[in-house]
């Protein structure tokens, strides 16, 4: 089977796991620190803003909590989005206001967030899909001007900038996912960035039940009883530990080859497809932008699309759409009208990209790919004729 995603993990980060079990301390300890700091470095800002968690998700509740959102506030976001992004802001209290997206760059433009404002938005979720930055400039800069909190969900987007500048740092807040099937892995894990100096004091405390300073030897600063508590609101307990970030060291210091090898497929992907009839592979990056490369996407009819899927399974190809859109989900009570999503709901479909990949996997995805487009639109074709 060729997979969609894989993670890259082998005999450095073993090693690396095996000098935590060495120091038999696997909890919230110095590679914590280091890990944080060393992310920190990379996204180009002061590692106090930055907290290793135990995963994207709950980076993107504390970043609602953070920002102190609740009954009556609205929060925009593209129904396509990752369902945790519209999770964290229901759980809240707040309600999501899902807009549209752009279908052939499938990231919103700042005309399809404004379309979703109302006087009650507080805040807008920006996915930055398959890692591309999008116009996250101009979004950032319409929110500050408005005095609308933007929070990056940049789970896919842990190696994309913008003219140098990591996407990310352009709103109040943000959040990576190092899941299993992301970029840089850690088992499950995440990070949240938080530009404000008390906000992200504060979030650091929500990470962990809330308490000023952590109990123990090592913090005995509330009091000489280093276990007595001060806890000035509540908060949970995802805090990321020294093993995953151990991991997550490796990983960071591994980006740049996995990034470089994802850019090699989807230039394999860009020769192979593009100009294929029936296909149309995803637009050209606008200059200065850089992604990370979490997906490549190509569209076709959304009449053979799920056939395509189908043909490509059975030639043990394993391919998807992502994100199923919010708005059809009726939990979310969502009465929007969203074109865009719509048609690239229906036309998308993810392949297989990661730097395991061999440029013969990927010439047999894009022969494979080809071979069923052109089968199945001969098919549509008397049908259409009817
Ligand atoms: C866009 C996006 N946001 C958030 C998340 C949540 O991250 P995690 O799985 O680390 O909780 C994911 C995970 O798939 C995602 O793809």
């Amino acid at each position: 089977m060729i997979n969609l995603f894989q993670p890259q993990v082998g005999d450095a980060e073993l090693a690396a796991v095996a000098e935590v079990f060495a120091d038999k301390w696997l909890g919230h300890g110095p590679r914590t620190k280091d890990f944080e700091a060393a992310f920190a470095k990379h996204l180009g800002v002061e590692p106090e803003h930055v907290i290793f968690i135990n995963s994207g998700t709950a980076g993107l509740f504390l970043a609602i909590e953070a920002l102190g959102l609740g009954e009556g506030d609205e929060v925009v976001l593209p129904s396509m989005s990752f369902l945790a992004a519209a999770n964290a802001v229901v759980a809240s209290g707040a309600a999501p206001a899902f807009c549209d997206v752009d279908p052939r760059t499938m990231n919103p433009t700042w005309e399809h967030v404004a379309a979703a404002l109302t006087p009650r938005t507080r805040a807008v979720v920006l996915l930055h899909y398959g890692g591309c930055p999008g116009d996250v400039v101009e979004i950032a800069e319409r929110c500050r001007e408005r005095g609308i909190a933007l929070i990056e969900d940049s789970a896919c987007s842990v190696d994309s900038r913008v003219d140098g500048r990591s996407v990310g740092t352009f709103g109040d807040l943000a959040m990576w996912s190092f899941d299993a099937a992301k970029v840089l892995v850690t088992g499950d894990g995440g990070m949240l960035y938080v530009r404000d100096a008390e906000r992200a004091l504060r979030a650091r405390r929500l990470a962990y039940h809330g308490l000023v300073q952590a109990t123990g030897l090592a913090h005995a600063k509330v009091s000489h009883r280093w276990w007595e508590l001060e806890v000035p609101e509540v908060g949970r307990r995802v805090i990321g530990n020294d093993l995953t970030a151990a991991i997550g060291l490796v990983q960071l210091g591994r980006l740049p080859e996995f990034t470089g090898r994802r850019r090699e497929i989807v230039a394999l992907y860009d020769r192979e497809l593009s100009g294929a009839e029936g296909l149309r592979t995803p637009p050209p990056l606008p200059a200065g932008h850089e992604s990370t490369h979490y997906f490549y996407w190509v569209q076709m009819d959304e009449l053979i699309r799920d056939q395509v899927a189908s043909d490509l399974l059975a030639a043990d190809i394993y391919t998807t759409f992502r994100y199923a859109p919010l708005h059809k989900v009726p939990t979310y009570r969502s009465d929007a009208q969203l074109a865009g999503t719509e048609r690239a709901s229906g036309e998308t479909l993810c392949l297989p990209i990661h730097p395991g990949l061999s440029d013969d996997d990927v010439l047999t995805v894009a022969t494979e790919l080809r071979r069923a487009v052109t089968k199945r639109s001969r098919e549509l074709a008397p049908a259409a004729a009817h």
